[in-house]
Formats: C-alpha cells, structure tokens, sequence
C-alpha cells in the first residue's frame, strides 16, 4: 500500500507500540513528523505500509533515498508471519531498480524481537 500523508498518525502508533521493547526509538509526534518530512533523504515512494483487511496498518518499512532501511515495525500481533522479510525484499527490489548496489540499515547487537537473524536470512552483512 503507498504511504499517504493521512497514515503518519497510524505509523507513529505502530512505531511506539513496535520499539516498546527496545530494537529502536521514536520522537514524540510532531518531532517524528516534521523531522521525517523535512529530510532531503525522504521519499515518501519509500515507505512500504502492510495494512489488514480492516485497513489498519500492520507493518512498515521506512527507507530514506540513500538505500537505508530506517525503520521496520511489524505490529507484534502480526509477527512471525515473513511480513518483516516480505518488505524487506520489496525494498530491495525498489533500490535494485533504483541502481542502487547495497542497501544499509543499523540494529542493535541485542535486537530483542531477533531483527539480526532477519537480516542476516535476507542475505545482509554485518559491518564494522
Ligand atoms: C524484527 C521484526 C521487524 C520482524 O518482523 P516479522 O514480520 O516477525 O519477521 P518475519 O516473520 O519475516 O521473521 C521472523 C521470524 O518468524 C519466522 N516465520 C516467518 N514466517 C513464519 C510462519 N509462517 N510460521 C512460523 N514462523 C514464521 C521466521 O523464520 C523468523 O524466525 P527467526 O525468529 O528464527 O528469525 C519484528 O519483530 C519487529 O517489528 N520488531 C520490533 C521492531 C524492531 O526491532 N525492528 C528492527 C529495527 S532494526
């Protein structure tokens, strides 16, 4: 689903509910917003939403134009089902397309949801 303006309070809630426990941080709203928007890195093509069948987002995966993964929360109702690789590879594919040759992200080394073995299964490589 392509990221519209009208979702941002949606991917905020789905933000502070992922990093709940830890893997990532996110601002307050307003911050969180007008920082997002006024990045030159923002393309708003790059912001992959997961909604249900009732419309409620479900998952996003947040890239800045510079082939960085910023963000990736799949909502912990709807873990474990290969949304987090699914948008991993849409991602990939859009910065292939995009000529871009690597993709980068950072996570923290105790990641508690496992986001490492995610990365690394998709075929990413820890650098220094
Ligand atoms: C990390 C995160 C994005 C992964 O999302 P996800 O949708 O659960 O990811 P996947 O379903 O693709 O893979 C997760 C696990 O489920 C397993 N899985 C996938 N589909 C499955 C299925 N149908 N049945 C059983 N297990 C399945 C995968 O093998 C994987 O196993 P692992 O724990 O051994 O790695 C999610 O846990 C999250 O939002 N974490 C909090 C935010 C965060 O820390 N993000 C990363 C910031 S760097």
């Amino acid at each position: 689903m392509p990221f519209a303006i009208t979702d941002m309070s949606a991917i905020h809630g789905l933000l502070r509910v992922g990093y709940s426990l830890g893997g990532g941080r996110v601002p307050a709203f307003e911050e969180w917003k007008a920082a997002l928007l006024g990045d030159s890195d923002f393309d708003p093509a790059l912001v992959f939403v997961v909604s249900d069948a009732q419309g409620v987002i479900a998952a996003v995966c947040q890239c800045w134009a510079s082939a960085f993964v910023k963000d990736l929360v799949v909502h912990p109702s709807a873990r474990r089902q290969g949304l987090g690789e699914a948008l991993l590879h849409h991602a990939f594919v859009e910065f292939t397309a995009r000529g871009a040759n690597i993709v980068d992200l950072k996570v923290e080394i105790d990641n508690p949801t496992g986001a490492r073995r995610l990365y690394e299964r998709v075929g990413m490589k820890e650098v220094a």
